[in-house]
């Protein structure tokens, strides 16, 4: 059968197959969601400015991380949240961070983000995982948001001018392989917004995009 006829992988298990063959990289734990996950210089700043927002509410808000992986972000913001839902699509990365991440105000579940239905919150935080989906997937992600009143995205861009949201089969790659990336406010998206804030920009070595993240006020 020709490569362009072969059905993809579901999600599921292309998600599972990242973490077994560690195909983001490795740093001897059980699971690794990626440089991005873990370099200083990109995570540090990252965790500053979204502690800021979370520190900037008199009664701290709930937020839902969609796409939590291996949770080495996520855990800096627990202490600052009314309650943190962590959702990932692979079922073993979410057993093993019930082990290791414990809190009053923490859960963590086994969902798909583009099919199943997600619990409510006031604020989601979905970092470099939309980037991996299809945009029949980003599509239904984004559809939920409505539900939400902010929603922190954080993507990885080509540098200077690109066409977003090109199309992707879900998995370990991203559209900048084809010059690409995602922009929820232009087609076939079109996400409405009430208002949009640039927190940060971090610009990757070797000509290797940009990570970028993004506030929306639905
Ligand atoms: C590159 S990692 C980013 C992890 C984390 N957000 C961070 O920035 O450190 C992407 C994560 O999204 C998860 N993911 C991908 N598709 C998903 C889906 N449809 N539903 C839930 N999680 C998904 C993957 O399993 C993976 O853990």
């Amino acid at each position: 059968m020709a490569e362009k006829n072969k059905k993809p992988w579901p999600t599921k298990k292309a998600m599972e197959q990242v973490y077994k063959m560690n195909l983001w990289g490795s740093n001897n734990s059980k699971f690794y969601s990626g440089d991005g996950s873990h370099q200083p210089k990109i995570v540090k700043p990252y965790i500053e400015v979204v502690t800021s927002f979370l520190k900037s509410f008199k009664s701290p808000i709930s937020v839902l991380d969609l796409g939590c992986g291996d949770f080495n972000i996520g855990k800096h913001f627990i202490d600052f949240t009314k309650n943190y839902v962590a959702v990932d699509i692979v079922e073993n990365l979410i057993d093993y961070n019930k082990n290791v991440f414990n809190a009053a105000n923490l859960d963590f579940l086994c969902l798909d983000i583009a099919k199943d239905h997600l619990p409510a919150a006031d604020c989601i935080i979905v970092r470099q995982v939309l980037q991996h989906l299809s945009n029949a997937e980003v599509q239904k992600v984004t559809e939920k948001f409505i539900n939400y009143k902010y929603v922190i995205l954080t993507e990885h861009l080509p540098n200077g001018d690109f066409t977003p949201n090109k199309d992707i089969i879900s998995g370990q790659g991203i559209r900048i392989k084809k010059q690409s990336g995602i922009n929820l406010l232009k087609a076939p998206f079109h996400l409405k917004i009430k208002g949009e804030k640039q927190l940060l920009t971090h610009t990757l070595e070797k000509n290797q995009g940009i990570i970028t993240t993004i506030i929306y006020n639905l």
